[in-house]
């Protein structure tokens, strides 16, 4: 595991950012998994940015995003889908074809998700997936929970989630209680992962996936076996390592 510790999330951004850019410069067709939350705001800023400036083109970038929630319209101002339009894809060049989402408001959701991940498989997998961590642990929904779901599956949300999720809603019984992820799986077969977190609350599950027990209590510590992580941290969330 590489760790970086930074002072800032500006220079976070410009890591990140940097390295996913990189990785498209030298692969243009990458395929690129991407994540929502306040997270990877900087990193999207530096992309938007270097493309702007004419140094990388996503004109052949395929992407997926690693969830979506379940029955909430992708038009709605806290859908995922939303969320990557107007910090992303808005303003970059990927094809609209070649994005990809978990379709939470599909009919048949276990149908869903088995197509996306053949979809992914397709594409010839991950080249990169950003990730950001929740306070309980958690990677993309997957929730502390008694097993490491495999693959792409419809998952109830953690009271926990719920509440970090509510400021972006008006009130805490609008935010969706189900969601479509990828599984633990699906992302551990990406080839890289580079994974962010910001800020004192994050702290505890940083130090327990670094250096904790592989557990599904947290998933994030399952990256432990991963060949090729990259961690990005500010100085709250390396307080207690
Ligand atoms: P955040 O969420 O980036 O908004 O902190 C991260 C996560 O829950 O995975």
């Amino acid at each position: 595991m590489n760790i970086h510790i930074y002072d800032d999330d500006r220079q976070i951004g410009l890591a990140a950012g940097c390295c996913i850019c990189s990785q498209v410069i030298q692969k243009p067709n990458s395929v690129l998994g991407f994540a929502t939350g306040s997270t990877p705001l900087k990193p999207y800023g530096v992309m938007i940015d270097l493309f702007k400036k004419g140094a990388v083109d996503f004109s052949k970038v395929i992407t997926f995003n690693l969830d979506e929630y379940v029955n909430l319209d992708v038009a709605d101002k806290n859908s995922y889908h939303t969320f990557m339009r107007e910090n992303l894809f808005n303003h970059i060049n990927i094809p609209p074809e070649n994005i990809n989402f978990l379709d939470g408001n599909a009919d048949d959701l276990e149908a869903e998700c088995k197509k996306y991940e053949d979809k992914i498989k397709a594409a010839g997998g991950i080249d990169i997936q950003l990730l950001g961590i929740g306070s309980n642990g958690h990677i993309a929904f997957n929730e502390p929970a008694d097993i490491f779901p495999r693959a792409s599956h419809v998952v109830k949300l953690k009271e926990s989630t719920v509440n970090d999720n509510s400021r972006f809603f008006n009130s805490i019984d609008e935010v969706p209680t189900k969601a479509v992820t990828m599984g633990i799986g699906s992302i551990m077969q990406a080839k890289k992962i580079i994974i962010i977190a910001l800020g004192e609350k994050k702290a505890k599950a940083i130090k327990q996936l670094i250096s904790g027990e592989v557990t599904p209590e947290c998933p994030a510590s399952m990256l432990q076996f991963h060949p090729d992580v990259t961690l990005m941290l500010d100085r709250g969330a390396a307080s207690l390592l």
